[in-house]
């Protein structure tokens, strides 16, 4: 019994997640599959931000259990928030939470001996994780570091101060030290990730001008590894409006190697639904970052995230987040129907939004977001690009990068690209990509 597969739901840290429980299981000596029919293992690493995708995990067990499996471990933020609750499905072994994951070869193998038939691991202590974690696998010339996690923000509508914990920063030095070994195994873009970068403050050796005695903050850490050699693009996900500094923006000006695309969620463009979505920040101080940062840095990009329906959010409110996006004009964009989460304040709240009137607001915002990224795609035309090749396309002499916009950029070549930056003219844009020629 040796054969793993992994799916996994959700956003970039759980991706990440799962890349980092994959080199865990190859380290254990077990093998990975990318097909559920070739596995013994089944490991689902889930998501619980939204209803839609929490359910799903239960339906694929269904769907992807085969005579073969033997073992199957649900992981990651619905087995935090359901814990025991996922063995009502009779089919699951071993349910982890986010923050345990290194110990899941120990699990599978107790399981596969025969010791235990069920394993339940909740546990919420943050920190061990980064230190049992082996040297990364497989490199690739783009790669994730978590430098934070969890968020002590709590949202009204959001599971994850519930599911990741209160906010935890690595050690600067931990992060450092693995992006070094990412450089020197081949990775070329970094992204610091984490629930709320913004407000990292990492431990750190020495005294750091300005900041409490021994931390860095997030200006200080994209300071120290922008210096380091071989990292040639550098960016982070996801910030938060209210902890996004001027000194960062200046951060940006001052840093060749940061990608000028910063990811700033606003949720709404209605002052009242900010302040009952406990956001923080109203929609004049939110425009009035991102004036402040066009003014510091001439030609940064922003993407956003949007929810929809919140309770009691009148068509007027809804009126508003399309007078933002108007104003904005976000790169991408990523929007969501509000999505009731147990246990959190929005869901006690009157004035359920019908789901019908969700979805037309849904398909008004998505219309103008999308005019405005093809308007982007479409200015890019002309412009040369530095682009940093990731995979090959679906032709043969394809390949796809991604621009300093997060953008897919496509182009044919004879020579393989994948890995290599390279300056791309634009010729051609369309929805989700652009294409040129290598110049
Ligand atoms: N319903 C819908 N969208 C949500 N998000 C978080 N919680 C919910 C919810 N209950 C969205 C927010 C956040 C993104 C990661 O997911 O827009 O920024
Ligand atoms: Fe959730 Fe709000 Fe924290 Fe983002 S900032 S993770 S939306 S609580």
């Amino acid at each position: 019994m040796h054969k793993f597969h992994i799916v996994v739901y959700g956003c970039q840290m759980n991706v990440h997640d799962s890349r980092r429980i994959s080199d865990t299981m190859l380290e254990a000596g077990f093998v990975r599959t990318y097909e559920a029919t070739a596995a013994d293992i089944l490991i689902f690493y889930t998501c619980n931000i939204r209803e839609k995708a929490a359910h799903k995990v239960f339906s694929d067990i269904g769907l992807l259990k085969t005579k073969r499996t033997r073992i199957i471990a649900v992981g990651g933020c619905v087995a935090q928030a359901e814990q025991s609750g996922i063995f009502k499905n009779r089919d699951v072994n071993i349910v982890f939470g986010p923050h345990v994951y290194h110990k899941l070869p120990e699990y599978i193998k107790s399981i596969a001996n025969g010791e235990t038939d069920r394993i339940l691991d909740v546990a919420t202590e943050q920190s061990t994780k980064f230190n049992c974690l082996p040297v990364r696998k497989n490199v690739s010339c783009s790669e994730f570091v978590t430098i934070q996690e969890g968020c002590d923000n709590f949202c009204t509508y959001c599971v994850v101060p519930h599911t990741r914990g209160r906010e935890f920063s690595r050690p600067a030095l931990d992060v450092i030290r693995e992006v070094k070994e990412l450089v020197a195994s081949g990775a070329k873009e970094i992204t610091l990730v984490g629930q709320n970068v913004n407000s990292y403050h990492g431990e750190a050796p020495y005294i750091t001008v300005g900041h409490p005695r021994g931390t860095w903050r997030l200006e200080r850490l994209i300071m120290e590894i922008a210096d380091l050699d071989g990292v040639r693009r550098l960016r982070y996900v996801t910030s938060h409006p209210r902890d996004f500094t001027r000194e960062l923006m200046e951060t940006h000006a001052k840093v060749p190697v940061l990608a000028p695309f910063v990811h700033i969620p606003v949720q709404s463009g209605n002052n009242r639904i900010l302040k009952i979505m406990n956001r923080g920040h109203n929609v004049s101080e939110y425009l009035d970052k991102l004036k402040m940062f066009l003014d510091i840095c001439p030609g940064v990009q922003f993407s956003s995230d949007f929810i929809v329906g919140f309770p009691t959010e009148m068509d007027s409110e809804f009126g508003d987040t399309l007078k933002l996006v108007d104003e904005v004009k976000y790169t991408t964009s990523y929007s969501f129907k509000y999505s009731r989460r147990r246990g959190t304040p929005a869901d006690r709240m009157h004035g359920q939004v019908p789901e019908e009137t969700k979805e037309v607001r849904l398909a008004t915002l998505q219309q103008i977001l999308l005019r405005d990224q093809i308007a982007h795609n479409n200015s890019l035309v002309g412009k040369i690009n530095e682009v940093l090749f990731e995979k090959r396309g679906r032709y043969s002499n394809q390949y796809i990068g991604k621009n300093a916009y997060m953008q897919s950029v496509v182009v044919e070549s004879q020579e393989n690209l994948v890995g290599i930056f390279a300056n791309v003219l634009i010729e051609s844009a369309s929805t989700n990509s652009v294409s040129g020629k290598i110049v």
